[in-house]
């Protein structure tokens, strides 16, 4: 019961996935939530009220007045009554109109009047979603402090595949979960201001997956990181406003954010390269990648035979990255490092820390079952300078995440 007792309004617009709304609703009605349910004219051409009605378990607004006893469904009392407005499916017309102020419905009244924060989880197809209009909308509303819930990408309605899907209901929950939390503890998403994009004008450079050190041209050395903990970084400073440099090892994943920009590399040597090119201009950066230590000192541009005897493979050290960055560092940038320990594991990371000058480092222990490599889940300690930790439980990596950029947010300010 995540989000016992929060007051949903939740927008229904004319879009295909206003189908995802209905299993929206019994996701945050399941999570206690208390929902009113908005549509537009062109939403009920999409799902009926009586579904809507039925999962919400509260009367669907649809129009200005009620046709039967001529009572007034009042906007802005719907608006004062809200914790959160949810546009879910947020069409191409109605974010236009949100953001030129339009409102000749109930839902774009609504938004007019209502002083909560408003999430708008946009689902199109790819080419109404990168059209300049669009675009140009969304960074009025994005500027108005309003939340953008990315699409992802893939198959469409109209049977072309690209960017607009409207996101999945279990991650919108995920997201209202941690806007919510961050919320109640005073940190988080909302700004000083008042607005809720809080890294919005900032820039970091986040890295992510492993390396790989080649052998000859089949094999490699590499390591189990998966990527996860460091996109789901990427994905949440993006999802509060920032400009994101990835720079990404050799992973199977993939982040199609709009102010996400993604840099594939292989080796150490290019991650080093990319890293001193963008760190400069970032006001952070978090280093999440398993770099080696290590690359073979002849690689061999032909893949080596089978011989009879046992072979040895000699390698040389590679650039400590972190460490590089950290001597350069300039005044006001963070540096954010990890450790991962099979033992000493506090005063091991509490050394790393303050040898390549970190702000803090995060620490994920291997011995947590659930914690690691290729988990959904990590347990993390966050560690100062001055030796102090926080403990946090074990969560999923995008709360993880949260937590991480929580913490960095502090050190911005
Ligand atoms: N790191 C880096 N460049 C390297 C190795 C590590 O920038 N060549 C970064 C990692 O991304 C991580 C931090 O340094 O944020 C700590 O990495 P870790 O492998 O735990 O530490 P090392 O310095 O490599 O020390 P050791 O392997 O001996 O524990």
């Amino acid at each position: 019961m995540q989000l016992k007792g929060r007051k949903i309004i939740l927008g229904i617009t004319g879009s295909i996935a206003a189908y995802k709304a209905a299993y929206l609703t019994r996701l945050l009605v399941k999570e206690g939530a208390e929902v009113k349910v908005i549509m537009t004219p062109l939403g009920k051409e999409f799902i009926t009220p009586v579904t809507m009605a039925t999962l919400s378990r509260n009367t669907v607004l649809c129009d200005f007045f009620n046709y039967d006893d001529g009572s007034w469904n009042s906007h802005v009392d719907l608006g004062i009554w809200a914790d959160l407005f949810l546009v879910a499916p947020a069409s191409a017309n109605t974010m236009a109109r949100m953001a030129t102020g339009v409102c000749d419905n109930l839902l774009l009244t609504t938004y007019l009047s209502c002083r909560c924060p408003v999430m708008i989880a946009p689902a199109m197809d790819l080419d109404m979603f990168r059209h300049p209009a669009t675009i140009n909308n969304m960074e009025v509303l994005l500027e108005r402090g309003n939340i953008i819930i990315e699409p992802s990408s893939g198959e469409l309605a109209s049977g072309l595949s690209g960017k607009g899907r409207m996101e999945e209901p279990e991650k919108i929950i995920t997201r209202l979960v941690s806007f919510f939390e961050a919320a109640a503890a005073g940190r988080g998403p909302a700004g000083d201001d008042g607005r809720y994009l809080s890294m919005r004008g900032k820039k970091f450079l986040v890295t992510a997956g492993p390396t790989h050190e080649a052998i000859d041209p089949v094999r490699y050395i590499g390591n189990h990181s998966s990527g996860k903990m460091g996109y789901a970084i990427a994905a949440e400073l993006a999802n509060r406003g920032a400009e994101v440099i990835l720079v990404s090892g050799p992973v199977a994943k993939e982040l199609d954010h709009t102010r996400v920009k993604v840099v594939k590399v292989n080796t150490a040597g290019e991650m080093h390269r990319e890293c001193l090119k963008w760190f400069p201009g970032c006001n952070a950066c978090i280093m999440t990648a398993a770099v080696a230590d290590y690359t073979p000192v002849v690689s061999s541009g032909k893949k080596l035979k089978r011989g009879s005897g046992s072979i040895t493979l000699e390698m040389k050290p590679t650039a400590d990255i972190l460490g590089e960055m950290g001597r350069n560092k300039k005044k006001g940038q963070v540096l954010v490092g990890f450790a991962l320990e099979t033992d000493n594991e506090k005063e091991n990371a509490i050394k790393k820390l303050h040898n390549k000058n970190l702000d803090f480092i995060v620490l994920n222990s291997l011995n947590e079952e659930g914690a690691g490599f290729h988990a959904d889940t990590n347990k993390v300690s966050i560690i100062n300078p001055d030796g102090s930790a926080v403990d946090f439980a074990m969560k999923s990596k995008p709360e993880v995440a949260a937590d991480i950029v929580n913490h960095l947010s502090g050190l911005l300010k």
